[in-house]
């Protein structure tokens, strides 16, 4: 019998693997919305919504999230200096469709203002951090992205944008 060497950067997905059940699965763990936004060294800004964010470590402030490796935005976010990650709040639905739809350009139509690395800071969110662009670690179809957190803003009597079971949800009281 000859034995099945697969190389340890390249997992494969077993046979009868069930992958939308398991995106079913993934989608019972309730989180927040988010939009990463960053300027990349060509000065163009980069946003979208995700849901991947956690926190790593207190000492050092480390936090991270994950990239599609098929983001148009790849090479940019991992070129910036800094990225933002902008809470969302409740009433920023809208906000998280923006940034989950695919366009030329996210920012002309809404407020913002340039954070540090000039990583645009959306007004109104339930928190926000501004980190420095760090690690970057291979996470199958994601680049997994780590970063060390410079400056933080916590809005707590703003009330944040919950996502869970593939729907938005709110916070009860
Ligand atoms: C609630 C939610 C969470 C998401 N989380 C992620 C994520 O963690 N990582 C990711 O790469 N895409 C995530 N996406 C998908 C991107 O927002 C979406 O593909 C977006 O269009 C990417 O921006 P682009 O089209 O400008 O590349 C998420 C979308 C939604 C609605």
């Amino acid at each position: 019998m000859t034995a099945t060497v697969l190389p340890p950067d390249q997992p494969v997905t077993p046979a009868g693997f069930d992958s939308r059940a398991f995106r079913n699965a993934l989608g019972c763990f309730a989180t927040g919305v988010a939009v990463v936004t960053a300027q990349g060294p060509d000065g163009a800004l980069m946003g979208l919504t995700i849901n991947s964010f956690s926190s790593v470590s207190l000492e050092p402030p480390l936090v991270l999230w994950s990239l599609a490796t098929s983001s148009p935005n790849l090479e940019g976010f991992q070129r910036a200096s800094h990225y933002a990650v902008n809470i969302l709040a409740l009433e920023q639905e809208a906000l998280s469709n923006h940034f989950a739809t695919r366009q030329e350009d996210k920012f002309s139509s809404i407020p913002w203002t340039p954070g540090l690395g000039g990583a645009p800071l959306l007004p109104g969110c339930h928190a926000s951090f501004q980190i420095r662009n760090e690690f970057h670690y291979p996470g199958g179809d994601h680049l997994i992205f780590v970063g060390h957190v410079e400056r933080f803003e916590a809005n707590p009597g703003i009330p944040p944008l919950l996502f869970h079971g593939g729907r938005y949800r709110q916070l009860q009281a």
